[in-house]
């Protein structure tokens, strides 16, 4: 068996992943100095919307983010969103610092993550705050007190191990306790669009 690479020769710390660091250890809390930022955008235009064009060009899934307040949901659409580990499973989340959402997660408190089917965009819109027109009411089914969108390709319910500092944004890591999925077609978002995959609609009809 090859050797294994040094960061998992760490002191195991909780039982969780063998071999790997406690998660509570990690380094990562320290605000870095501010740095020049190079971007190359069209002639004239506000370098802030030319970085958010370059990171627009990364094609992603869109989730809706949910957590229980009391006896309400609040749901934010969110396509920040990726796998981070297996064992444990892990998911991270960055959130706005102004979203209402950023107040309401801390460590210990669950949240859900819908992925969404490309028939759900109107969703999207109302989660993101969007005017929607005679939009349907949200559906949720609950799991671990936790509401999870009804239709979506994909949920999970997490609950929150640590967050970090993300400039504007908080990052929040959760550890994974329910998953399931099942078939369908993903609502895609790229270059400030919604996108649906190519290829046959197995749902002809349906609102686009
Ligand atoms: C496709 C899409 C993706 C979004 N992704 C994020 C995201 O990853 N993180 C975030 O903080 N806001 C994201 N937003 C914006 C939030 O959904 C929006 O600010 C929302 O109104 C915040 O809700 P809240 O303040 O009620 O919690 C996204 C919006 C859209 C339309």
């Amino acid at each position: 068996m090859p050797e294994a690479p040094e960061e998992f020769a760490l002191r195991v710390a909780g039982g969780v992943a063998a071999g790997a660091p406690e998660i509570a250890e990690s380094p990562f809390e320290e605000v870095p100095e501010e740095a020049p930022l190079e971007i190359e955008g069209e002639q004239g235009e506000d370098p802030a919307l030319a970085f958010r064009r370059t990171l627009g060009m990364f094609a992603t899934g869109v989730t809706i983010i949910t957590t229980r307040v009391a006896d309400r949901v609040h749901g934010m659409t969110a396509n920040a969103f990726m796998s981070v580990s297996l064992r444990p499973p892990l998911v991270l989340i960055s959130v706005d610092k102004r979203a209402r959402m950023n107040s309401l997660l801390r460590d210990g408190v669950r949240f859900g993550v819908s992925v969404l089917a490309d028939d759900q965009r109107e969703l999207s819109d109302r989660f993101a705050g969007r005017a929607v027109q005679d939009a349907a009411e949200a559906r949720f089914t609950e799991v671990h007190d936790t509401p999870l969108v009804e239709g979506a390709l994909a949920g999970l319910v997490a609950r929150v191990e640590r967050s970090y500092w993300g400039g504007d944004h908080s990052l929040f890591l959760g550890r994974v306790e329910y998953a399931r999925w099942g078939g369908g077609r993903p609502l895609l978002f790229h270059g400030g669009k919604y996108e649906r995959l190519p290829g046959e609609d197995p749902n002809p009809g349906a609102e686009d």
